[in-house]
């Protein structure tokens, strides 16, 4: 948890091939690029008086680290790990491991494509999972994590016993 008097701070992580966003089939992930997202979550983060920091990593290996390197300065995480959402334990183990909640979110509606995207090695970790809304399901994500965490935070803490 954040220390308290401190501004609620959210670490952003994208997978493999979301730096190619806008040039990337946009027929399915739209038109903007990763730099674009980022801006509006940003934007979006001001509105809610939080901050947020951003990365991205075609590595599973130093998406892993910055999830480790990350989780003492953050309250949770907003991820769209791309192809390793259906592949990676590795992914899974560390944000389970962490301690810190995270928000999984996709471009397009995984559900609504190839069988192999229809399983998220993550969300069963994950707080929730948002979907399909292009830029929009960073944007729910972000609101829907940023809830969880104050809400969290606000909770009354069990008694030592
Ligand atoms: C994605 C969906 C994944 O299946 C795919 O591998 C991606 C992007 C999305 O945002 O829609 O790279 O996570």
């Amino acid at each position: 948890m954040a220390p308290e008097s401190e501004k609620v701070r959210i670490a952003v992580l994208h997978g493999p091939n979301l730096n190619l966003l806008g040039q990337r089939e946009p027929e399915i992930y739209g038109s903007l690029t990763l730099g674009d997202i980022d801006a509006r979550l940003r934007e979006e983060a001001a509105s809610l008086g939080v901050e947020v920091e951003t990365f991205q990593s075609n590595v599973e290996g130093l998406l892993v680290d910055r999830i480790q390197e990350a989780a003492p300065r953050v309250s949770g995480f907003l991820v769209n790990a791309g192809a390793y959402t259906h592949t990676s334990v590795a992914l899974r183990d560390a944000l389970a491991g962490v301690g810190r909640p995270f928000v999984e979110v996709h471009l397009s509606n995984v559900q609504a494509r190839e069988p192999f995207r229809h399983e998220s090695l993550l969300a069963p970790k994950a707080v929730g999972a948002i979907m399909g809304f292009g830029v929009d399901s960073y944007v729910l994500g972000l609101r829907g994590l940023v809830a969880h965490v104050r809400r969290v935070e606000a909770a009354p803490s069990a008694p030592a016993s």
